[in-house]
């Protein structure tokens, strides 16, 4: 975890809530956090929500690790202290979207169990919801799909610390829903999805 360095500093707050923005587009903020590996479908499954709610009138961002890794998080490599500022990072970013009144969906392999929790404590912290959806493919699914054709050179020891080959994955113990995208249509994942997020009030 990065230390506080500036001294000094102090939170100011406005004078418009979140509450107030919420209210103001009609859904409550909050943070979907696809995990899993490379090629398991979690961009698939939140371009696909993300149009689904935009047809309902909802506001949704997708923040995805291949976008994100072409700007604020060009200076990050693949390392474990690398991956865990990246998810950090995003972290940040999807708490500032949340106070929006944003539903955020993030989808970043984000291999490391210790890194998904730092971004759960921030958003519990922050009295937000966080819902964990772990996007469950075997390593063969994901291998046979090698959409980015990473895998071939994974294995060809082209590319060093990739996840699933060179590299840990740790699954969530206890995410709040789990998609086995080779057992389900993308349709099926976004109704599942949709239903989730109105069970948690987060679209009435
Ligand atoms: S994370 O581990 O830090 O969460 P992130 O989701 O941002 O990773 O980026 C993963 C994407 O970068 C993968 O989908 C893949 O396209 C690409 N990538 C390139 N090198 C690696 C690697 N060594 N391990 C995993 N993904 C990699």
């Amino acid at each position: 975890m990065t230390l506080q360095k500036a001294t000094n500093v102090h939170w100011h707050e406005g004078e418009v809530t979140r509450a107030d923005r919420n209210k103001l587009l009609g859904q409550k903020g909050a943070t979907i956090w696809f995990t899993g590996l490379s090629g398991s479908g979690k961009s698939t499954v939140a371009v696909a929500l993300e149009k689904a709610l935009h047809a309902q009138g909802r506001l949704a961002y997708r923040l995805d690790g291949d976008n994100i890794r072409l700007g604020i998080n060009k200076n990050l490599g693949f390392s474990a202290e690398d991956r865990a500022e990246n998810i950090r990072r995003i972290g940040e970013v999807a708490k500032l979207f949340v106070d929006t009144g944003v539903i955020v969906l993030s989808s970043f392999v984000s291999p490391y169990r210790a890194d998904r929790d730092v971004v759960r404590k921030l958003h519990a912290d922050g009295g937000m919801d966080f819902i964990e959806v772990y996007v469950d493919v075997p390593l063969e699914e994901a291998e046979k799909r090698d959409p980015k054709g990473l895998y071939k050179k994974a294995r060809a020891g082209e590319i060093k610390n990739f996840t699933g080959i060179s590299d840990p994955y740790e699954a969530p113990q206890s995410p709040e829903l789990v998609l086995p995208s080779h057992k389900m249509s993308v349709e099926e994942e976004v109704e599942v999805l949709l239903k989730l997020l109105k069970t948690r009030g987060i679209i009435a």
